[in-house]
């Protein structure tokens, strides 16, 4: 078992569900006290029973990722209970089902505010106090679509693209406060995050894709996800064959752009 984290106080988001609850249970059994938040908080409370340590060691904090408004609070909170943060784990995020030409732009900015302003809007709150104590990470989870465009996530790939080009920024930013960020791009893993999705109407696509439901566990893409953070890494990749699609486009854009037009998307 890794004690990297033992006693920090990691606060991740989308706890409630998926990647994020794979994180708090894998973080909890590396000996660290987690914040989970998210808008569901009996799901909270469910993950929060399930974790090492026990629930009471650990705080439920339901929070909307869309009211930025509340953030200066929720931060203020975990201060006052933890002293700290060590770790935010920016993981919260929605996912989309839809061709560009059929979906309003409001549903573009509804994906764009809670995937692309929500991770902006918490690291800004939690980020003066990691400078203040010269110390902290700030983990962002984007995705393979982050770099490699695929059809019916025109919205979801834009709103991943941004955060490389904001945490890219505040990474070179921070550095000297030794407050460190942490870019992750997961292939496929096996989560509700198609079911969650919105499609063209604003309605969730509702479905387990196959892709999806065929993919890595969220529970081993967390074991991995903790070892590669504990190394320090600036970015990390993980996930299956996919993730070679970031090298492909790099190294073979137009062989790329032809697979995309004609692979099937779901
Ligand atoms: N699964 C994959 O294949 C994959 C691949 C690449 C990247 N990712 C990224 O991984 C992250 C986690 O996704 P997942 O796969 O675990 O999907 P998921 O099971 O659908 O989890 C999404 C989480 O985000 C939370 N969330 C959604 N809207 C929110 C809002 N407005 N405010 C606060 N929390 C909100 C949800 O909680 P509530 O509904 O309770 O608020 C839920 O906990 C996302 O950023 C996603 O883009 C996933």
């Amino acid at each position: 078992m890794s004690t990297a984290f033992a006693d920090q106080v990691v606060w991740i988001t989308g706890a409630s569900s998926g990647i994020g609850e794979a994180l708090a249970r894998a973080f909890a059994v590396a000996g660290a006290r987690v914040v989970l938040s998210a808008r569901r908080e009996t799901e909270l409370q469910r993950v929060a029973a399930t974790l090492a340590g026990g629930a009471e060691h650990h705080i439920v904090l339901p929070l909307d990722l869309t009211a930025t408004d509340t953030f200066p609070a929720a931060v203020a909170t975990v201060t006052a209970r933890c002293g700290h943060i060590d770790l935010l784990i920016n993981n919260g995020g929605l996912g989309q089902r839809g061709f560009a030409v059929d979906t309003p732009l409001e549903i573009d900015r509804r994906i764009m505010e809670v995937n692309y302003f929500g991770q902006v809007g918490l690291t800004k709150a939690v980020l003066p106090g990691m400078i203040a104590r010269g110390a902290g990470r700030v983990v962002v989870i984007s995705s393979v679509v982050g770099y490699v465009a695929t059809p019916r996530r025109s919205a979801y790939a834009a709103s991943k693209h941004a955060l490389h080009g904001f945490f890219n920024a505040l990474r070179a930013e921070v550095h000297a406060t030794g407050v460190r960020v942490t870019l992750v791009c997961p292939g496929y893993v096996r989560t509700e995050i198609s079911v969650h999705a919105l499609d063209s109407t604003g309605g969730r696509h509702a479905k387990m894709d196959t892709t999806q439901a065929n993919a890595m566990s969220a529970d081993v893409f967390a074991a991995r996800l903790l070892s590669q953070i504990a190394a320090g890494r600036d970015e990390i990749h993980i996930g299956g064959r996919e993730v070679w699609a970031v090298r492909l486009q790099r190294w073979l854009p137009r062989l790329t752009a032809r697979i995309l037009r004609r692979a099937k998307f779901s």
